[in-house]
């Protein structure tokens, strides 16, 4: 049987009684939106989009030109939903408040419109994550902040897409992990991966290991230990550089993939608010374990809407193991 996203999530939201469809209406926003991403990146090498945009955005790295129209599809298609209130995006400095914003908007969306730009001159797989919450009670829209820093365990929607060799949007409710792939031919995101079970045991780990000097004690005893067979099978190691691709192969295919803190980046690179959160809620929901190295990734207070963290996701066993190499409570 055929099932589109939008059915599968009109279906999903008949579990609370007296839900109004809004919450399938903005993510009907983000489906078009990178419906329109996918259209540019399939077209990538074609026109004449590649290259800086002459202007650097709030990390102070440089953009590329389709990091820009990713952003602009995203505000424009969820500008239009009147239960949003508030937007942040890793491309704008400040959060965004709707001008429509009234006591209908419940919802903020953060999202990172184009993650591993850098990989798109190269051919490599490319994706936009997004982390939905809600209004806490009694809170205003002159108030995008109180919004938007919730710890990521009130997330009540998360996901990504790939832009890979297909265009794969993964998300939950808090219901599960579902996978649909688009159907180019019809536009039409299809149900292709129900209910979503990351292993408890994968193959491969993946890090840059060019950093290993920088990362803190008990990190490369773990990453040794996985090398050399003491949890089985001797593992292997996948590094794309495109964080959604490497995390869409570690959900799928079990493993463990690493963004610990390093010299360079004594925080972590990866942000708290939309990479982190959203990817730590969709393994935490497919059964898999998300860490700080100090902590659960989703009981973080976040401060900055910027902000950066460590991040270390993976399968039961590995992170078992993580936890012995690099002791914390989880
Ligand atoms: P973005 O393109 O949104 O700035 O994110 C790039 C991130 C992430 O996709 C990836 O996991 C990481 O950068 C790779 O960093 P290193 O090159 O330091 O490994
Ligand atoms: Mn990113
Ligand atoms: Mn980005």
């Amino acid at each position: 049987m055929i099932v589109t996203v939008q059915q599968h999530i009109l279906q999903d939201q008949k579990r609370f009684p007296g839900a109004s469809g809004e919450f399938s209406w903005l993510l009907s926003g983000i489906t078009l939106a990178t419906k329109m991403v996918q259209a540019r990146v399939r077209r990538a090498g074609l026109s004449d989009i590649l290259g800086d945009a002459g202007d650097v955005n709030v990390q102070g790295e440089i953009q590329q030109k389709l990091d820009v129209y990713a952003n602009e599809a995203l505000i424009h298609c969820l500008s239009a939903r009147a239960s949003i209130g508030v937007l942040a995006s890793e491309e704008n400095e400040e959060p965004m408040i709707m001008g429509h914003c009234s006591k209908e908007a419940n919802y903020a969306v953060i999202f990172d419109p184009l993650d591993g730009s850098s990989n798109i001159d190269v051919n490599v797989s490319v994706g936009t994550t997004f982390s939905v919450m809600r209004r806490p009670d009694g809170v205003t829209c002159e108030e995008p902040q109180k919004w938007l820093l919730q710890p990521g365990c009130k997330q009540i929607a998360a996901g990504y897409v790939c832009y890979g060799s297909s265009t794969v949007l993964v998300y939950s409710v808090g219901n599960g992990v579902h996978g649909f792939t688009l159907e180019p031919s019809v536009g039409a995101y299809l149900l292709s991966h129900p209910n979503i079970r990351m292993p408890n045991q994968g193959k491969y780990y993946s890090v840059n290991e060019a950093y290993r000097d920088g990362f803190p004690p008990g990190y490369n005893q773990f990453l040794d230990r996985l090398r050399q067979g003491g949890l089985g099978k001797p593992y292997a190691s996948r590094y794309i550089g495109s964080m959604v691709a490497d995390l869409h192969r570690t959900l799928l295919k079990g493993g463990v993939f690493l963004y610990p803190p390093t010299s360079d980046h004594p925080k972590g690179k990866l942000r708290l608010l939309y990479e982190a959160n959203p990817m730590a809620y969709l393994v935490e929901q497919a059964g898999g374990v998300a860490t700080d190295g100090k902590r659960r990734v989703l009981d973080l207070q976040p401060e900055a809407v910027h902000q950066r963290t460590p991040l270390i996701v993976g399968g039961q066993v590995e992170m078992a193991e993580f936890l012995r190499c690099v002791p914390h409570e989880m």
